[in-house]
């Protein structure tokens, strides 16, 4: 029977793959079938990652040390993972920073840090990949509310992730007519992630975005997973140029009003 959901065969490469959400991405498209190669800056980070998706998935997984800031050592790491399984089915950029600062206490070395690693990172990933991926490959950016939030000590996310939105959108036009699809996924709160742990950094903080958020829950890395599974199967394979919210309803706004009286059930 057609499967619309398995990913048997199939290359993924996922800049910023060694942890938190992206790394529940590598782990989530490994169960239903890829092989998968993680990129992040340090080397032993990025070796237990492909370790740990052997580990729990029994696929096939590699690690490149790389920074998504240099185009050449981006270009190095697509080249190594196309020698190891040939042309690249999946290719993600999840590779980001945030450290939650006032517009006036981030010096211009520090918000072009954030827009260097988040959107010009995702040019990087993307402009030079479109040399090492197959007719229908799927492209994914990891965004985030930020891109269409404005936020308080946000001020470089919300810029950067902006410009990924915007980016992923153009190149799904004129990639598109070549067989490539390009999408975002934008995760909401996400539980036991490194940018949660800096947005919310005590239990006051967490209780905050759970009241805001219109699901009342964290989201969890399988949530993020399954629609980067979605974005590179058969069964979303006319989805293009869309950014996929998966946030509970973050994007909405605060939802904390109690005007809800909904019986609960
Ligand atoms: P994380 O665990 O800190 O993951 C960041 C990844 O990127 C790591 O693999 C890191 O490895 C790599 N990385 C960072 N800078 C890099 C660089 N210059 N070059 C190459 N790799 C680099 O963060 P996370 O919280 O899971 O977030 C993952 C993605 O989801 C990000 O795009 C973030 O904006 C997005 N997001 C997160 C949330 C959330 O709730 N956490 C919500 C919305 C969106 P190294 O440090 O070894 O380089
Ligand atoms: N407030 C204000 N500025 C800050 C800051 C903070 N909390 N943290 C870092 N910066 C500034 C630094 O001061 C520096 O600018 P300066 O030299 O003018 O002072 C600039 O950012 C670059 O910092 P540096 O540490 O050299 O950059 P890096 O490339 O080593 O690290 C970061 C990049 C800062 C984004 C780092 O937090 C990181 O590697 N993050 C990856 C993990 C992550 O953020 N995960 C969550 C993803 S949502």
């Amino acid at each position: 029977m057609f499967d619309t959901t398995t990913l048997e065969n199939k290359i993924a490469f996922i800049a910023g793959g060694t942890s938190g959400i992206n790394l529940g991405i590598a782990i989530g498209l490994a169960r239903v079938g890829a092989k998968v190669a993680v990129l992040g800056r340090n080397a032993e980070k990025a070796a237990a990652a492909a370790e740990a998706i052997r580990t729990e998935t029994g696929a096939e997984a590699i690690f490149l040390s790389a920074d998504v800031r240099d185009p050449e050592q981006v270009e190095t790491a697509l080249q190594e993972t196309v020698k190891q399984w040939g042309k690249i089915d999946i290719l993600i950029s999840g590779a980001a920073g945030n450290f939650p600062a006032p517009a006036l206490g981030i010096s211009p070395k520090g918000f072009k840090t954030v827009v260097d690693i988040d959107l010009l990172g995702t040019y990087n990933v993307f402009h030079a990949g479109f040399n090492y991926v197959n007719k229908n490959a799927s492209m994914i950016a990891i965004t985030a509310p930020q891109a269409v939030m404005p936020m308080p000590y946000q001020a470089h996310v919300c810029a950067a992730k902006a410009g990924i939105n915007m980016l992923v959108k153009c190149l799904a036009m004129e990639w598109g007519p070549a067989g490539i699809k390009v999408n975002g996924i934008s995760p909401g709160p996400i539980d036991e992630t490194e940018g949660m742990d800096r947005l919310a950094p005590n239990e006051a903080a967490r209780q905050d975005y759970l009241n805001k958020t219109a699901s009342r829950r964290f989201g969890n890395k399988q949530d993020i997973a399954n629609a980067a599974i979605y974005l590179s199967a058969d069964i979303g394979s006319y989805v293009n140029g869309t950014i996929l919210t998966v946030d509970g309803g973050t994007e909405l706004g605060d939802a904390s009003a109690d005007c809800l009286s909904v019986p609960a059930r």
